[in-house]
């Protein structure tokens, strides 16, 4: 029988440069959609996918993080005191929502590296990672997606998007064949090799990798055996190169949107497009907007 993957890695111990100044002293991934830090909608995310517990590897500048699903007294106390009983239920469902683990990885020697920073706590069983600053808005959760794959087939599986030919030097792109699966033949492809950021006339496809894997733990054997690139950097692509050679590795095409909200202008369009969907904001907001002289 295929294990199906408990845990779910979220690497967050990245410098998030794009976003400066507004990240010099504050994590990227505590910055908030409308009022929700990004890596919360990630942890959901993870917790509608049928997760169980969450490892997040963080670095110097991000206790912030720690702080956000631990319980908050002081604020609670207050909640309490005031009789702010919604609000109360909010904190609290936060520090409540799942079992959080803690590693650091002391410098940011990529995306790799940082996944590998977790192999102790993810023990031998297939796991997931989550780039919380690719926030995915989908009727079913794209985690869950990748892990019916991934129960499928049995092998590592990760999220793939149409990206259009401008923007592909941004990502890391797939050469892949598809395969037919579950009646369909355009989702499901079974990767035959990929390159990071390639030249626009390198791309081998249109195909990029975003921020969502199911990995089998071979990956851990694979990310050490890559050699550090610029900067000393080990990248994931890198280590899934490298467990290609001995295991099948798929890409799966999402149903949803995904938004970069590590970028300023995704972040900005991530931003309009929650607010616009709040049963709470949005018909005030859609109203605010029409009075703007676009
Ligand atoms: P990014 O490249 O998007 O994040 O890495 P970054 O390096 O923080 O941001 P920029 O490019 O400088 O603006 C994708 C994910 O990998 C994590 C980041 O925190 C982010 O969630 N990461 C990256 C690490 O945890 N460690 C690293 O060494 C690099």
């Amino acid at each position: 029988m295929i294990p199906k993957a408990r845990k779910a890695v979220f690497p967050a111990a990245g410098l998030g440069t794009r976003f400066l100044p507004a990240t010099k002293a504050q994590p990227k991934e505590m910055l908030p959609l409308v009022d929700k830090p990004l890596i919360q909608y990630g942890v959901e995310e993870a917790i509608h996918s049928g997760l169980q517990d969450i490892i997040i590897v963080t670095g110097r500048g991000k206790s912030a993080i720690e702080d956000h699903f631990d319980v908050s007294f002081e604020l609670e106390h207050l909640l309490e005191r005031s009789g702010k009983k919604d609000l109360l239920a909010l904190v609290r469902g936060i520090s409540d929502m799942i079992d959080i683990s803690y590693v650091r990885q002391k410098e940011a020697l990529g995306l790799g590296h940082a996944v590998l920073r977790a192999k102790e706590l993810v023990g031998k069983e297939p796991f997931c990672v989550v780039l919380s600053d690719d926030v995915i808005d989908a009727e079913i959760p794209c985690l869950r997606q990748l892990q019916d794959v991934y129960e499928f087939y049995g092998a590592s599986v990760v999220a793939l998007m149409e990206v259009p030919k401008d923007m592909i030097s941004a990502y890391g792109v797939v050469d892949a064949e598809p395969v037919d699966h579950m009646g369909q033949s355009d989702r499901l492809f079974r990767i035959r090799n990929m390159v990071e950021k390639p030249k626009v006339e390198d791309a081998p496809s249109n195909l990029a990798i975003i921020g969502r894997y199911v990995l089998t733990p071979e990956i851990f054997t694979s990310i050490e055996a890559v050699e550090p690139g610029r900067g000393g950097e080990i990248q994931l692509t890198d280590g899934l190169k490298h467990l290609l050679r001995s295991r099948p590795v798929y890409g799966y095409k999402f149903e949803g949107k995904r938004y970069d909200a590590g970028d300023k202008l995704g972040f900005l369009q991530a931003t309009v497009e929650f607010a616009l969907k709040r049963y709470d904001l949005g018909a005030q907001f859609r109203q605010y907007l029409k009075t703007l002289p676009l």
